[in-house]
């Protein structure tokens, strides 16, 4: 047996879902190379070797391997990813997609509500290029990783970070303006199926950034009732939801007076972005 495949077999066993592709990832950074070029028989310095063990360690105690890595790829960029921030997820790619289409052409200003690595709003910015925004989150240690990829990105000048908490009556003065668009993925697993997650997600994932609590909806009940004070008229609300939750969040919104837009599903058919406008 080859050290990869030595490797791979341990992923095996820790029933990692691709154990070939994070097998070739983890050994691409222990090598510096491009995952292209990491073949089964490849051998490993000593250095790499003690990188490679030490990556594997953590790996093995099912920390996820982007915050192992320390970045991850989400729509068109790399963010750096550590335990600070919830690590961005595939299905959120479509709601910057949607929010893409729903941006107003000129000097868009765009909201984000719990931003967390950034991810969002930042994609948002690096698109639409004389776009401004605002990022906020309760955690002042996710908004310094927000804050960092902002940097790598060239978009610091164009981005507010604001730390505030929104059931907290002071976000509308601490934000003081009214927005073209926002953009929320807030916390919404109900509080009793956290501990039944993987893992990699319930260990290693901030927990303010997945209870949502009893039922997973507080945080849109809480955002529904300011958002006529944060949004501009005609301007819309793109949210993130939960399997099984966008009907009810939607209904949630229609009850402060928006009007319903739409609900897209994401690539698994799964309903997750929803949609108004007020
Ligand atoms: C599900 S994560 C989304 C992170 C990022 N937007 C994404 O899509 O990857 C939710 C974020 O909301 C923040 N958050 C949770 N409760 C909050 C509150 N009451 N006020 C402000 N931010 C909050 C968390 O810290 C976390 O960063």
């Amino acid at each position: 047996m080859t050290y990869f495949e030595d490797i791979m077999h341990q992923l095996i066993l820790c029933k990692v879902e691709s154990p070939r592709l994070e097998t070739r990832l983890l050994f691409a950074a222990a090598t510096k190379r491009e995952p292209s070029k990491v073949f089964p028989d490849i051998i490993l310095n000593e250095n790499e070797r003690k990188q490679m063990e030490s990556m594997l360690k953590q790996r093995l105690k099912h920390k996820p391997l982007d915050k192992i890595l320390g970045h991850r790829e989400f729509y068109k960029a790399d963010f750096i990813v550590n335990t600070d921030v919830l690590s961005p997820r595939p299905d959120t790619e479509i709601l910057v997609e949607k929010a893409l289409q729903y941006m107003p052409e000129n000097r868009c200003n765009v909201l984000d509500l719990g931003t967390g690595s950034g991810c969002i709003i930042e994609s948002l910015l690096m698109e639409k290029t004389d776009a401004v925004g605002t990022a906020v989150d309760i955690s002042e240690k996710s908004l310094n990783i927000a804050r960092k990829n902002a940097e790598n990105l060239k978009i610091s000048e164009r981005i507010k970070f604001v730390c505030a908490d929104w059931f907290n009556d002071d976000i509308i003065e601490k934000l003081g303006q009214k927005y073209d668009i926002i953009v929320s993925n807030p916390p919404y697993i109900p509080t009793g199926e956290i501990s039944k997650l993987e893992p990699e997600v319930k260990n290693y994932d901030p927990m303010v950034a997945l209870d949502g609590g009893t039922d997973g909806l507080d945080s849109y009940r809480r955002i529904a009732t300011i958002i006529r004070e944060l949004l501009k008229k005609d301007g819309f609300i793109l949210l993130e939801a939960g399997i099984g939750q966008a009907t009810q969040i939607a209904d949630i919104f229609i009850a402060q007076k928006l009007k319903p837009v739409e609900i897209v599903a994401d690539l698994n058919n799964i309903p997750r972005c929803v949609i108004l406008q007020k």
